[in-house]
């Protein structure tokens, strides 16, 4: 199993590019299932999560043509979901329970073939994470399912979903995804109140109206979407990763220097530039031959100060930023008070945190920090996707040296992490299973 293996101490210079947003190509790529022409998309991050959603497609019957670009960082795909209807329509257990994002496939088989089988995720580490708001409101829909043998077992009687007009009962950045595929071919209008608002839906959304789709109120929390029979191909590329930005943004606050990153949108971060700022840290923006370009700066010398952060639907602080975040804030001259209300597992960082030195306290949805606390390099393990981001964070602040163990995590959600911190100066290298 591979690690990382760094030594801290050393302030971030340089530049970087941020990579096309996971979370916005993984509903994407299941978008391609909706029509029978080729969906190419592009700047698709290289990252193991991508892969496991282009073998569900796969193991659908999708004809799937991957290449590497932007050297090695990126994928562009060409997804052709045509002769599906003769197949099983079963995403299998033995993917999904690796990647919960999988469900993204349930709305639009139905909607394209009225059946699908699709097995239910399981729990996470994170929390419960359960599927209900996906599965009423396309009850609600005309579809019946039922579960059996651990897989979501659903078919549409009547032949084509129908319209409906939704309130979800509770923000659901996945239900609103699965929903907005699923009405872009029911028949009718569909209006979804209460839908969540966070950029990647912009960007699905974008896609399902290039392949035809009529979706109104875009990038707000009412989507109106008018159902349409069949829909084509399109060729789209993918937004900037937010949350890998905000990671490096993370970095570059706790450990010091300046940095740029390249090629992002600063808008989509701005919950979290708003509390760097407040604690600190220097921003400019400015337009770059690549799209804009975001600096920020932390001067030697330049003390942190704590802030409170309370995680929330977007535009509020994304809880997936949340660990990431708690590194920086243990650097921090004072308290900072930390609310998770998105999920209800989400500090399993903090334990390998205090492991390093951090000083902190949870509560049921709340973490205390006392700051500014020296950490120092041990051995972490990484427990899920954005905690092992922050053992990284954590590490290139510490003394000596750091070894942060199963980065399988790490692997599913960021491409070329530890290629693009070097080029800011980190000393951070990955080696493989034996010893370090
Ligand atoms: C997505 C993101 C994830 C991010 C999360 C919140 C992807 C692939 N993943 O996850 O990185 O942390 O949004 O921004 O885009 N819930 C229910 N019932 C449901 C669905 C959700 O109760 O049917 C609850 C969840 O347990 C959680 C909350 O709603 O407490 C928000 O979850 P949701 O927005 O659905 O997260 P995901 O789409 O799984």
């Amino acid at each position: 199993m591979d690690r990382l293996v760094i030594e801290g101490g050393t302030p971030l210079e340089g530049r970087l590019q941020a990579g096309g947003a996971k979370n916005a190509a993984l509903p994407c790529i299941a978008a391609a299932l909706l029509g029978a022409d080729t969906v190419a998309l592009e700047r698709l991050p290289a990252v193991s999560d991508i892969r496991t959603m282009l073998k569900v497609l796969q193991a659908l019957g999708c004809e799937v043509l991957r290449e590497d670009t932007e050297e090695g960082l990126a994928y562009r795909a060409e997804i052709r979901a045509a002769g599906l209807e003769a197949g099983e329509l079963r995403a299998p257990y033995e993917l999904v329970k690796t990647m919960r994002a999988s469900i993204l496939v349930l709305g639009p088989l139905l909607a394209r073939f009225g059946r699908a089988s699709v097995s239910l995720p399981g729990g996470c580490a994170i929390g419960a994470r359960p599927v209900n708001l996906h599965l009423e409101a396309l009850e609600r829909m005309g579809a019946t399912i039922r579960i059996s043998g651990g897989y979501v077992e659903a078919e549409v009687p009547s032949g084509r979903l129908k319209g409906i007009d939704h309130t979800f009962e509770k923000v659901s950045v996945g239900a609103t995804e699965n929903i907005l595929m699923a009405a872009a071919l029911a028949e009718g209008t569909t209006v979804l109140r209460n839908a969540a608002a966070e950029p990647e839906i912009g960007d699905l959304a974008r896609l399902l109206i290039a392949m035809g789709a009529r979706i109104e109120g875009l990038d707000s929390a009412t989507l109106t979407i008018r159902g349409v029979p069949a829909l084509g191909g399109a060729a789209h590329a993918v937004i900037p990763d937010r949350i890998e930005v905000g990671t490096y943004l993370c970095a570059v606050a706790a450990a010091g220097g300046d940095a740029v990153i390249e090629r992002c949108l600063p808008e989509q971060v701005r919950a979290l530039i708003d509390l760097l700022e407040r604690a600190g840290c220097t921003f400019t923006e400015r337009e770059g031959p690549e799209g804009l370009q975001l600096r920020i700066r932390r001067e030697p010398g330049q003390k942190l100060r704590a802030k409170d952060i309370l995680t929330a639907p977007y535009p509020g602080f994304p809880t997936d930023l949340q660990a990431q975040a708690m590194a920086v804030m243990t650097q921090a001259c004072g308290i900072s008070v930390i609310k998770e209300t998105i999920f209800e597992n989400r500090f399993q960082h903090a334990m390998e945190l205090e492991r390093l030195g951090a000083n902190l306290r949870i509560e049921g949805g709340t973490a205390i920090v006392a700051g500014p606390a020296p950490l120092t390099g041990c051995t972490v393990m990484a427990t899920d996707l954005r905690a092992s981001a922050t053992l990284v964070i954590a590490g290139l602040v510490a003394s000596g040296q750091t070894t942060v163990d199963r980065i399988y995590h790490l692997d599913r959600g960021y491409a070329g992490l530890e290629r693009k911190l070097q080029g800011l100066g980190a000393r951070i290298r990955r080696v493989g299973g034996g010893s370090v």
